[in-house]
This record gives C-alpha cells, sequence and structure tokens, in this order.
C-alpha cells in the first residue's frame, strides 16, 4: 500500500540555498578520496569521481578551513524499523526501479573524516511504498577507514504528501544519532513539501542508464572518535561481558557498566561502540 504521510509534513526548516551543494564540500571529499580536484570544463560541479576523466584540474583548495555547519536534522517520520540488514546494496534481483548509487565522506565538525560512522538507511521503493513487514530498502552500513560510504538501491518512488527523498541515521561512535533525510535536485515537489531542505540535497547525475549521487555528511562532533585517547576518555566504567573486535547478532545480549543491554543490529564492535555510546545497536534490558 502507498502510505500517505500526515506524520512527515509540517514546517520544514527556512530554506537556505547557499548550503545546498557546496563546492568547498566536493573539494574536500575528493581530497580525502585522493583524488584530482573535481570541476567539469562546464565549470559545473562535478561528482569526484568525474576527475580522473576529465583531464582537468586546479589547484587543490584547503579543503578544511571553517568547519562546516553540522549536517541539519530532519523528522524520522513514521517508516523507520530497527534491526536492518548490514549491507550496501539495496537492490535485489528483478528489483524494478531506476538504479542509484549515492556515495560520499562522513567529515567531523573539524573536517575529519570518520571511519566508523553506523549510516543507516531507509527508503520508499519504486511505487512509492515502505516495507512494513520486512526489510526490503532498508539496510545499515560502517564509513571505511576513510569516512567514506556507498549505497546501491534505486530511486525511490513518490507518495502523497512528500518529494523524494531518502531517510538515514548517521551516528558516530559515541556521539549522538543524526537523523536526517536526502533529496534529489529538480524534483517539482521540492518546492511544496514543507520538510524539504536545499541544504541536503544530493549531487545528482545520469550515468549508465541509471543515476549516481553523492553526498557528505557533517557530523556535529569533534572528529577522531572511539580511539580512546587522553582527549577522548571512555565514559563508562570497564567490565562486563562486553568487549571490543567481536561479532555481535541482533538479539545477543551482553553486560557493560553493571547494565544489560540486547543487540539491536548485527556489527562487530570496536572501541567506541560501547552499549551506552549507541542506541541504534544496543538496547537496555
Ligand atoms: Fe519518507
Amino acid at each position: 500500500m502507498t502510505p500517505t504521510t500526515p506524520d512527515e509534513s509540517g514546517n520544514g526548516p527556512g530554506a537556505d540555498t547557499d548550503r545546498g551543494i557546496s563546492r568547498k564540500t566536493l573539494l574536500r571529499a575528493a581530497v580525502a578520496a585522493g583524488a584530482a580536484v573535481p570541476l567539469l570544463a562546464t565549470g559545473t560541479v562535478a561528482l569526484a569521481r568525474d576527475a580522473g576523466s576529465q583531464g582537468r584540474s586546479l589547484t587543490p583548495t584547503p579543503f578544511c578551513d571553517d568547519g562546516d555547519d553540522p549536517t541539519p536534522d530532519q523528522i524520522e517520520g513514521p517508516y523507520f524499523k530497527p534491526n536492518s540488514p548490514l549491507r550496501t546494496n539495496l537492490v535485489t534481483p528483478g528489483t524494478a526501479g531506476t538504479r542509484l548509487t549515492v556515495s560520499g565522506h562522513v567529515f567531523g565538525r573539524n573536517c575529519v573524516p570518520l571511519p566508523g560512522v553506523l549510516l543507516d538507511f531507509w527508503q520508499a521503493d519504486n511505487a512509492g511504498a515502505y516495507d512494513l513487514a520486512g526489510y526490503a530498502f532498508r539496510g545499515h552500513q560502517f564509513t571505511d577507514t576513510t569516512g567514506a560510504f556507498t549505497l546501491q538501491t534505486i530511486v525511490p518512488g513518490l507518495y502523497p504528501g512528500r518529494t523524494r527523498h531518502i531517510h538515514v541515521k548517521a551516528q558516530a561512535p559515541g556521539e549522538p544519532v543524526l537523523t536526517t533525510q536526502l533529496y534529489f535536485p529538480g524534483e517539482p515537489r521540492n518546492g511544496t513539501d514543507a520538510l524539504f531542505d536545499p541544504a541536503l540535497l544530493m549531487n545528482v547525475r545520469d550515468a549508465g542508464g541509471g543515476k549516481q549521487a553523492t553526498f557528505d555528511f557533517v557530523l556535529d562532533v569533534d572528529g577522531d572518535p572511539g580511539t580512546g585517547g587522553p582527549t577522548d576518555p571512555p565514559t563508562d566504567p570497564p567490565g562486563g561481558s562486553w568487549a571490543p573486535g567481536r561479532p555481535y547478532a541482533a538479539g545477543d545480549r551482553v553486560t557493560h557498566g553493571g547494565a544489560g543491554y540486547r543487540c539491536l543490529q548485527a556489527h562487530t564492535s570496536m572501541p567506541g561502540w560501547e552499549p551506552p555510546h549507541v542506541p541504534a545497536l544496543w538496547r537496555r534490558d
């Protein structure tokens, strides 16, 4: 069934088109990826992966100079489900819809790429319906050591009351969850959806019969989380059965700091992902 979504309507944040597509953000991603600075011959913004094929580069601009505004939050809406599968590809054989790849980086406020960030995506299918019985078009993943992520999916369908969008939760180790939504440029409904925020526009282009999109998140954290170093000391008492470096499955139970926790999503634990810090992964019994 195609849902109606009064819950996802409402007063959106004020428009701020200056933050819509940040060339600086693109430059930063390219530098972080070790690529040449992306700039199409037309002077338009380019995806980071364009750089190698355009044969043109600019002197790299310092990419971390001001501490970008953190990615704004958005309402969760009524269709989030915990315990999504660990996967980067939401497309299955026979999936209808235009193929879409979303890639980018997650940065801290100080522009440091953040590894190990939990990204939990959910979206409507090609017909604009959310899977409430199962986990179609739902999946979580972790940014790699360079803070990068890639999601294989389809362009989500439209449903009443909303413009086209993808939901996502982002959480650096030991930090609060950012819940937000990503939008597509050029959508007619962007002008009428009160939730739409141009700061959350992806950079999208046609590619190979599908679409490629990029978006860089900036989380309101200082960066370098989870190191356990002197500037980032653990805040929870040690002890308990939880330990870093172990694979945990949904439903597993551990103790930490004298409290019991149940695992919500399969993952491999790591320093900074202590159960009290990651409500997306652990729920207190
Ligand atoms: Fe939605």
